[in-house]
């Protein structure tokens, strides 16, 4: 089975990251499948609204954690801009279509950061996210640092993306980058039906609005650029590397 799966549902494309074993833990490959996934999708048009699910428990635990320990020690200077999760940020960022998340449990570091990149977001109460970039050395990715304090003002996304503290998908509903609570192992269904509501309306019309309600693309390119030099400088850092060691070695302790 595919760590990533694919299909339609009339007009509605549904990516779905499916590795629970590893809580959906996003791997380089899934990453750019995802993205390519979106991009591909960009120019259907026959698909007039994107979902992204993950399994029950799981959005995603985020970047693969022994991942970004191999790429945090090798000696290899990835180029800015090339690492999966820039690349799928970046197709976020840069796709036409309205993009509905289905969130069931944790969305945790990128879980979190996509959410910023969709229209709209469907999380069960026993959802978590958070952005525990700090607290493993890291920084915040993807334009968190400038679309988080946007949608929940300064002082609320500090506590999320500085303090790293964890959110259930009430809190994130108050927060207000959460639309609908839905009841427990209700959220993809529920996407299903607030996409299907999407894709009644005139497309040409979706797609011009949504562009203008969203910041300037080269903004928030400019910030991701930013936030990716310092990522990328962190990811090397001892305190980076001792927090990566820690979680991976953690149950052998
Ligand atoms: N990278 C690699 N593996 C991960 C992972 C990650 N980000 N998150 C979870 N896993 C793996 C665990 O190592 C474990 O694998 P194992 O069974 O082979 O030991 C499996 O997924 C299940 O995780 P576990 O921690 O046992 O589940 P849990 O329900 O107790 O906790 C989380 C779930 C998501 C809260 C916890 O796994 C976690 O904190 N993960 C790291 C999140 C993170 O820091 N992401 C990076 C953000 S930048």
């Amino acid at each position: 089975m595919s760590d990533i799966l694919i299909r339609d549902d009339a007009a509605i494309r549904v990516i779905t990251m499916n590795r629970p074993d590893k809580k959906n833990a996003l791997t380089q490959e899934m990453y750019h499948t995802i993205a390519r996934t979106l991009d591909t999708t960009a120019d259907d048009t026959a698909i007039r609204c994107i979902v992204i699910a993950g399994v029950p428990g799981a959005f995603t635990a985020g970047n693969d954690l022994a991942d970004f320990m191999a790429a945090g020690s090798s000696n290899e200077q990835r180029e800015f801009g090339t690492s999966g999760g820039s690349t799928l940020l970046h197709a976020l960022l840069r796709n036409p279509k309205p993009l509905v998340a289905a969130v069931d449990g944790v969305a945790i570091g990128i879980g979190t950061t996509m959410m910023f990149h969709c229209d709209y977001v469907v999380a069960t109460k026993a959802s978590t996210f958070a952005t525990p970039f700090v607290g493993l050395g890291l920084v915040p990715e993807g334009a968190a640092s400038l679309l988080m304090p946007r949608a929940m003002g300064h002082q609320r996304a500090f506590e999320l993306l500085v303090m790293g503290r964890r959110i259930d998908g009430e809190a994130a509903h108050q927060a207000g980058f959460v639309n609908q609570v839905a009841a427990p192992g209700e959220a993809e269904a529920e996407a299903l039906k607030v996409a299907a509501e999407i894709t009644k309306l005139p497309p040409e019309a979706v797609a011009i609005s949504k562009r203008l309600m969203r910041l300037p693309p080269e903004q928030v390119a400019e910030r991701f650029a930013l936030e990716g030099k310092h990522f990328g400088e962190q990811m090397r850092s001892p305190e980076a590397l001792a927090a990566f060691r820690g979680f991976l070695e953690r149950k052998r302790a």
